[in-house]
């Protein structure tokens, strides 16, 4: 895995690096916000600051396709970049996932590194290896698994990010906590240390999961609790259009589901769930789900069971701290799980 550093000793950790790699050219990319908000900040810390290239993309998800990347190339290679050259993706996780893909492809694979600035990209997006883009509106279609040589986790970025961005990484840390560490999830919920503490266990968490299953046949799957109907309900709500909701806030009420699941499946105990329900009602708004938008949410589910042989394998909790995966689900307990989100 790669190694990650934190604040102060991330900045010499970078100069570090960079001046025994030799470079021959170093980028930075960001997105507009990016370059607004944090991009200043990198360049007091750099030694020469005017030996690094900017890069820029317009900020949100939507420009992480193939079009982008495609420029992101041009631009390398008018730039004058090659195969010793270095990226650093300096952004959310939309500026991650794009960078690395670049880099991953760019002369066969140059040297990447990310310097992530949501709460999502810092203990989610960044790390893993993960990189690609969107394909129309097919998320993640297209990338490769490549590792960066350092992550770097610089929290003071965060003080620029909107409230409902934090909320939205908040979301990925009580997964952290419910598949792998009760002791985690009771700090987080319980408001007990710092955001720096959890950051870096969410990172360590992540970090381990990963480490155990580099190519996502078993154990990694885990991370994906929340995610089955996360993803469904995401995906039917940009469809919908009128309610613009976070992927966090899609995979808190996914939890909440799975949760329900969970609890009827593998052993779950009631008064967790209760528990679990609680402190996310406490914290996101529900969503009000109509008849309609819980049909077209199923509709979706089977449309992932056609790419997975016939069901769809769900990661489902045994207690708090503890997953298990490829539980199959009849859908009827689906309909349930929906009626107990409405009332709880
Ligand atoms: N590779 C993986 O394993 C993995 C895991 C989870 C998510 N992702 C991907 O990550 C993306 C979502 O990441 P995200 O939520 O960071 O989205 P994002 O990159 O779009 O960032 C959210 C918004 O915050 C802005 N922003 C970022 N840092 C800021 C700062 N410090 N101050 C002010 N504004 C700032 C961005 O410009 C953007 O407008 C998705 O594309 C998703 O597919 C990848
Ligand atoms: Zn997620």
């Amino acid at each position: 895995m790669s190694p990650v550093y934190y604040n102060e000793e991330a900045f010499s950790a970078l100069t570090k690096w960079i001046a025994d790699q030799q470079y021959s050219k170093v980028f930075i990319l960001v997105d507009t916000n990016t370059e607004a908000h944090c991009l200043p900040v990198i360049q007091t810390k750099l030694s020469k600051p005017d030996e690094f290239e900017v890069l820029v993309i317009p900020a949100g998800e939507t420009h992480k396709n193939i079009q982008v990347s495609e420029q992101l190339w041009q631009q390398l290679s008018d730039r004058g970049a090659d195969r010793k050259s270095l990226l650093i993706n300096l952004g959310g996780g939309v500026v991650t996932d794009i960078g690395g893909f670049v880099a991953a492809t760019f002369r066969r694979g140059i040297h990447f590194i990310n310097i992530p600035t949501s709460l999502l990209a810092m203990v989610d997006a960044a790390i893993g290896g993960k990189t690609g883009v969107d394909l129309g509106v097919l998320k993640n279609q297209v990338g490769v698994i490549l590792q960066p040589q350092m992550v770097l986790v610089i929290t003071k970025f965060l003080k620029t990010l909107a409230t409902r961005q934090v909320a939205n990484g908040k979301a990925e840390m009580y997964k952290h906590g419910l598949i792998f560490d009760a002791h985690y999830w009771s700090e987080l919920t319980g408001d007990n240390g710092d955001i720096d503490t959890h950051i870096r266990r969410s990172v360590e968490i992540k970090n381990e999961i990963v480490a155990q299953d580099l190519t996502e046949n078993g154990l990694r799957k885990v991370l994906n609790f929340g995610h089955t109907l996360g993803h469904a309900i995401e995906s039917h709500f940009l469809e919908r259009k009128d309610i613009p909701l976070y992927h966090g806030e899609a995979i808190i009420a996914g939890m909440i589901l799975e949760g329900y699941l969970s609890n009827r499946l593998t052993g779950l105990a009631q008064h967790q769930l209760i528990e679990i329900t609680d402190a996310f009602n406490q914290g996101y708004a529900k969503i009000d789900f109509t008849p309609t938008d819980i049909k077209a949410i199923c509709d979706l589910l089977k449309f992932d069971k056609k790419n997975t042989h016939g069901h769809v394998n769900f990661v489902l909790l045994t207690q708090i701290g503890a997953a298990t995966f490829d539980v199959k689900v009849p859908d009827d307990m689906i309909q349930k799980a929906f009626a107990y989100y409405k009332e709880a």
